[in-house]
């Protein structure tokens, strides 16, 4: 007699054994509906058949949709990672050495906030405006980057810039590189950007290294400040110069740099 197969229960918040579930477990669960997220965004920006898409969106909805996403995001970061990434970006700060005229008045736009806090203990110098395309506090603005309107003076733009875990949430290659390219009309002269993606985006992509992302980079206008990979996270610290007259011409495709198996393909290109 044919066994019964058992189906797989989705991983979802509702299934309240994922609170209580062991470290371990918890780790591979979250990890699990943040990937599945990822490759289900990655999917819809790939068709433009309206069928596939709202079978792709129905199949977000059942996972929890954005909400749970951002959910698992913040208790991944808080279990797994051991806090959110602004402590990062602080102590890089304070080893540049801010110069004194913005010292006590730094303007930083945090795109894809989780969280409106993660500067509150920097509330003195760092003034925070947080945007996200679903807000979990109201101190965040709903709004979508890649639509906002760019401001059109300098008392309107930021020193700093924050893309943390935001860029490889995009599913579209170029879509990510617009959106890197976007910060600088945000961004005061020579201001900061300051960029996180998974350690693995710049480790074990097809597309994408740490050389090629400097390349990618300095052709937008950046220059590397510093850059850490810890164990499961690449953070970025780069500051707007001139960008080069022109988009290099490799920058509008993806560019195989690193071959075999096993590897990802994170990629990002620009128009
Ligand atoms: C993994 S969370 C990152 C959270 C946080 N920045 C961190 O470092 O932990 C990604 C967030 O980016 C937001 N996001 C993605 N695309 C966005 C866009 N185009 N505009 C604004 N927020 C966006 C998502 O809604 C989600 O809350």
């Amino acid at each position: 007699m044919p066994r019964a197969t058992k189906r797989k229960k989705p991983v979802t918040f509702e299934d309240t054994s994922l609170l209580k579930a062991k470290p371990a477990a918890f780790k591979k669960k979250t990890a699990q509906i943040i990937r599945r997220y990822h490759v289900l965004n990655k999917e819809v920006e790939k068709t433009s058949d309206p069928d596939k898409i709202s079978e792709l969106k129905n199949e977000m909805e059942k996972l929890g949709g954005l909400e749970l996403y951002q959910r698992a995001s913040v208790l991944g970061a808080s279990k797994t990672r051991g806090g959110d990434t602004s402590k990062w970006l602080v102590q890089e700060l304070a080893k540049i050495g801010i110069p004194d005229e913005v010292k006590t008045n730094i303007t930083l736009l945090d795109i894809g906030a989780l969280s409106s806090e993660n500067y509150k203990k920097q509330s003195a110098w760092i003034k925070t405006t947080s945007i996200d395309l679903n807000p979990r506090d109201s101190n965040i603005i709903k709004q979508d980057f890649l639509e906002m309107e760019a401001p059109n003076k300098d008392s309107n733009r930021f020193n700093i810039v924050c893309l943390s875990l935001v860029v490889n949430f995009v599913g579209d290659p170029l879509k990510r590189g617009i959106m890197i390219a976007k910060t600088r009309d945000f961004l005061l002269p020579s201001g900061y950007l300051f960029f996180v993606v998974p350690l693995p985006c710049v480790t074990n992509s097809r597309y994408l290294n740490h050389e090629y992302l400097q390349e990618f980079m300095a052709n937008l206008g950046f220059q590397q400040v510093s850059c850490h990979f810890a164990k499961k996270l690449a953070y970025y610290l780069f500051r707007l110069g001139k960008p080069a007259k022109t988009i290099q011409e490799k920058f509008h495709r993806k560019n195989l740099v690193n071959d075999g198996p096993g590897r990802n393909n994170f990629s990002m290109t620009l128009p």
